[in-house]
């Protein structure tokens, strides 16, 4: 039977249809109610809610936390193109609840054979800053196939085809970009038109497409479905990753990608207070910086400090110390000799404590890495020397700063927390041709030159310098936190070096401030990274007393925009309630069950 609706009646559906577009269109595309969830089975937190449904319903349908880790990051390389990706690296720190057994999967990006030392460093001896962040030769060797690939076959219990299932159908569909989407495209926009091929699909005259469809990602995903990493490594994929790099002059080859190897590593371990922290290990400085400043401030009774701003001070001493030892001490562990246990050791700490005082701030040129050779149980016969002549006091590159963290939870208590990243937004805004999908900008990790600010204003030494094979040194930081030896909270963050203060305030805002995981997240944040000498505070971060005693003390205060970095974070409520967290900063989902 044929409907025939009459002319009032069609101009109504009409007005009815265009509002509910309209609206759509206006309304943010994540409720706020969907970045805070409660469950009693399942819980995946990620930074689109597309890719927070898939992990729910692989939990639903069988599928441990490895399982929906698999199928979120596949699917967030569809739906959040500048930071998902398969074209990058991440870190997975996994933990098993039948034998409590903890483990981290590093898939982080090495540096191609054909780079070297001075690869960003120009015949008059000054470093090319673009070359190390756009285009071909921005581009570390990309990590993420293997390690998720690692982490299913050691882990994972559903098919492998099924988990990336989800994702090719997200690629097949016409798929609308959210406003943070068109927001990373227009900051991008610049880069993204070198290269046209990802250009060409997410952009019409300069502006995010309304909606496009991702065919060419679509088949990788596909070919990587019913192949697995050896089409990406050594098939296909990988043909058409060299073609690219051959068109775009850049040096990862063929014998780059078959050598690559993802690594499983045993993650850190350390205690605050009554709590455990289990976290990043290097090539990542995540767990190391996050320990250090606990262990910095644990010799402090935060909860006794009466005057307002003393904490916050204290805080950012803590901090400025333990990044100066960061940029001294830390690489890849696979290249470098790092006085780890030196670096952790309570006496070292006891040490560095001594030099921090309650009322005036170390100006960050006074402040060098501390002597952790001396406290660490095996010092080498050459150690990277401390440096004393930071005084060069860098300004932060404007970036787009693009990483994504996912958690999970699964029915049996197994925990994920997975950073994963192209490093800017689209990494080096190189679009793989006839692969659809964008290479990482990595390189810029590396320390192109000693005292040489990256895009994070991190200035760092010889140990983290380019090395062929090396993997270049990160911030993020997937941490479990235990409470009485049971899994509390499951967290990580995006922002490079503020993925470590962030996850540092959420965790000090949880268990000193005794706010819940929400209030925790949505605080304002504080962050230093030692050089350059400033304190960067997000709004709300600082009430009127608080910025005066910072002030008076000596620390330079600077606008930190909230987008800059943002969380996703579970935590286990004692009678095991799940309680998911999307940072409100970002558009992410909770979607538990
Ligand atoms: O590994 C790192 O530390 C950086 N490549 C992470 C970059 C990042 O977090 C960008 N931000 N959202």
């Amino acid at each position: 039977m044929r409907l025939r609706l009459r002319p009032r009646a069609l101009r109504a559906l009409w007005i009815g249809a265009l509002a509910s577009i309209m609206l759509a269109c206006f309304a943010p595309s994540v409720p706020a109610q969907r970045q805070v969830q409660r469950a009693q089975r399942g819980m995946v937190v990620s930074r689109h809610e597309a890719a927070s449904r898939v992990g729910a319903d692989i939990l639903r349908s069988g599928g441990n936390a490895v399982d929906a880790a698999v199928a979120v990051s596949m699917a967030l390389a569809v739906v959040l193109p500048q930071a998902g990706n398969i074209g990058g690296g991440g870190f997975l720190l996994f933990h098993r609840a039948s034998d409590d057994l903890f483990t981290f999967i590093d898939y982080r990006e090495t540096a191609p054979a054909a780079a070297h030392r001075d690869l960003y460093v120009d015949a008059a001896g000054n470093v090319d800053t673009m070359a190390a962040r756009r285009g071909h030769r921005s581009v570390g060797v990309p990590g993420t196939v293997a390690g998720l690939h690692l982490a299913w076959t050691r882990y994972g219990s559903l098919p492998w085809e099924t988990l990336l299932e989800p994702a090719i159908r997200l690629a097949e569909r016409n798929f609308r970009p959210n406003d943070e989407l068109k927001r990373a495209l227009a900051a991008e926009r610049d880069k993204l038109e070198r290269y046209p091929e990802g250009a060409s699909l997410m952009l019409s005259r300069g502006k995010a497409r309304r909606r496009f469809k991702q065919p060419e990602l679509a088949q990788t995903l596909r070919t990587l479905a019913s192949e697995g990493p050896d089409a990406f490594y050594r098939g296909t994929i990988a043909a058409a990753i060299e073609r690219e790099m051959r068109r775009g002059g850049g040096l990862i080859t063929r014998d780059d990608l078959a050598s690559y190897r993802a690594i499983e590593r045993t993650p850190l371990r350390g205690r605050y207070r009554d709590l455990e922290i289990v976290c990043a290990p290097p090539p990542s400085s995540g767990g190391v910086t996050l320990l250090q400043i606990l262990g910095l401030l644990e010799g402090f009774e935060l909860q006794a400090i009466e005057r307002p701003g003393q904490t916050q001070h204290v805080a950012l001493e803590a901090t400025a110390r333990a990044f100066a030892d960061r940029n001294t001490f830390l690489g890849d562990p696979d290249f470098v000799q790092m006085p780890l246990r030196g670096l952790l050791s309570p006496r070292y700490l006891d040490t560095r404590r001594r030099t921090i005082s309650l009322d005036r701030s170390t100006p960050s040129h006074f402040l060098a890495a501390g002597d952790a050779w001396a406290f660490d149980s095996e010092p080498p016969a050459s150690r990277a020397r401390p440096r004393a002549d930071s005084t060069r006091v860098p300004q932060l590159q404007r970036e787009s700063p693009e990483t994504t963290h996912v958690s999970i939870v699964d029915v049996e208590g197994n925990a994920v927390a997975l950073t994963t990243t192209l490093n800017s937004g689209f990494g080096s805004g190189v679009m793989v041709q006839g692969a659809g999908f964008f290479l990482n900008n990595e390189m810029d990790d590396f320390d192109a030159q000693p005292g040489q600010p990256n895009q994070f204003g991190l200035v760092g030494g010889e140990i983290n310098a380019i090395e062929p094979g090396k993997r270049m040194l990160s911030s993020m930081a997937p941490t479990i936190v235990l409470r009485d030896g049971e899994p509390w909270l499951v967290l990580g963050a995006r922002g490079g070096p503020r993925i470590i203060t962030a996850i540092l305030q959420i965790i000090l805002n949880v268990y000193e401030r005794r706010m819940n995981l929400q209030e925790a997240v949505a605080a304002g944040r504080l962050h230093h990274q030692w050089l350059p000498d400033v304190v960067w505070h997000e709004e709300g971060a600082l009430t009127g007393e608080v910025r005066a005693y910072l002030e008076r003390t000596g620390h330079r205060l600077r606008n930190l925009p909230r987008t800059k970095s943002s969380a996703q974070c579970i935590a286990i409520e004692p009678d095991g309630t799940l309680f998911g967290v999307a940072d409100p900063r970002t558009q992410g989902a909770a979607v538990g069950y």
